[in-house]
């Protein structure tokens, strides 16, 4: 049986509606079969702080052994302020830590952002892209996913929109690619 690499999804939005969620949820149903993606939540990880790290919160650990369990990480995210959002950058800073012992080392990753508005959150986009070279995970660089228009992506059935869904299904067959490069070596 060929290899099917386990893949932690960390959806920057806490909102039930969220169109990143559903844009998320999509590229699950799309995924080729040498990958499987799983979401892994972030909305009850406590805030950072290394004073309790001793006696880590038991969110802490759950969401630190779900990364350090996949192959690689997939962060779909919205743009707050052209940055990350607050709760992403917490969960990042979480499975970073202790230290010495970051969650994320090594695991290839890719980065896509969803807003409602034209640019598509590319602050968003590439400041975990920022972090994501300090962290030691081999980020993705084409295709780029900024979709704009959130509203538009989806019919009214819920499905994506035909202009949408073959991209986002080349984008999911090119991360597929680079799972299996990446984790070959
Ligand atoms: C605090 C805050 C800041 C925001 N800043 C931006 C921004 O900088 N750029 C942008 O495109 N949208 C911004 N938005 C709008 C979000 O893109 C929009 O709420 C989007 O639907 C969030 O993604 P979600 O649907 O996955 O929750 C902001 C929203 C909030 C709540």
């Amino acid at each position: 049986m060929s290899q099917v690499y386990s893949v932690a999804v960390v959806v920057g939005s806490l909102r039930k509606d969220s169109y990143n969620r559903k844009v998320a949820r999509a590229l699950g149903e799309l995924a080729p079969s040498s990958l499987a993606l799983k979401i892994v939540e972030i909305g009850d990880l406590p805030l950072y702080n290394e004073d309790v790290e001793a006696n880590a919160p038991e969110a802490w650990k759950r969401f630190r052994d779900e990364i350090r369990r996949s192959d690689a990480v997939l962060f779909v995210t919205p743009e707050y302020n052209r940055s990350v959002p607050g709760g992403l950058k917490n969960a990042i800073d979480v499975g970073s830590r202790p230290y010495g012992q970051s969650a994320w080392s090594g695991k290839p990753a890719a980065v896509v952002s969803v807003s409602p508005g034209a640019i598509g959150g590319f602050g968003a986009n590439h400041a975990v892209r920022q972090a994501l070279v300090f962290l030691d995970m081999p980020c993705m660089q084409m295709p780029e996913a900024y979709l704009g228009g959130a509203a538009s992506l989806f019919e009214d059935s819920g499905k994506l929109n035909d202009k949408t869904r073959p991209f986002l299904q080349a984008f999911i067959d090119k991360f597929a690619a680079w799972v299996k490069l990446n984790r070959a070596v």
